[in-house]
């Protein structure tokens, strides 16, 4: 059964609570980092939570939602093995996976409803990465420094 592990802050609330039904439909063992109501919270709390869970190898995937996904994507993105997608549209979704091999998926709980909220969830947890020279470009991720 693959581990997802959950995230938001109070602008993402409502939609990480809405997403859950699916996410146990598609057959995911979720961990819920919070917050667990809609009082005011720090995003960058659960982002580092969650960034720091999947980067342990802990979980297969992640999920954060923020208002815009932004703050979010900014947090988990400073883990070198983290490739988090903000991905409010379904094409982005599917590409993020199938080029990027997102590990985790971002959303904005101000930006999408959530319908399209579910669509986006479930491409981007049943597509698969693509491989090949995709690979070849996620390995030169490490030598941003040096570029
Ligand atoms: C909270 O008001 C908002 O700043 C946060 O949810 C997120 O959108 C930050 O990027």
């Amino acid at each position: 059964m693959p581990s997802v592990i959950i995230g938001a802050d109070h602008a993402g609330y409502t939609l990480k609570e809405s997403i859950k039904p699916l996410l146990e439909a598609l057959g995911y063992n979720i961990t819920d980092a919070g917050p667990h109501n809609e009082a005011s919270v720090d995003y960058p709390d659960y982002g580092n939570q969650v960034a720091q869970a999947v980067a342990s190898g802990n979980y297969d995937c992640g999920i954060l939602i923020c208002g815009t996904g932004l703050g979010m994507s900014m947090v988990a993105n400073r883990y070198p093995e983290i490739r988090a997608a903000l991905c409010n549209d379904l094409f982005s979704a599917i590409m993020s996976r199938r080029h990027n091999d997102a590990n985790i998926l971002v959303l904005g709980g101000r930006v999408v409803g959530i319908t399209l909220a579910e669509e986006i969830v479930r491409a981007w947890a049943t597509t698969p990465f693509d491989g090949g020279r995709h690979s070849d470009r996620l390995n030169k991720f490490c030598r941003c420094r040096d570029a």
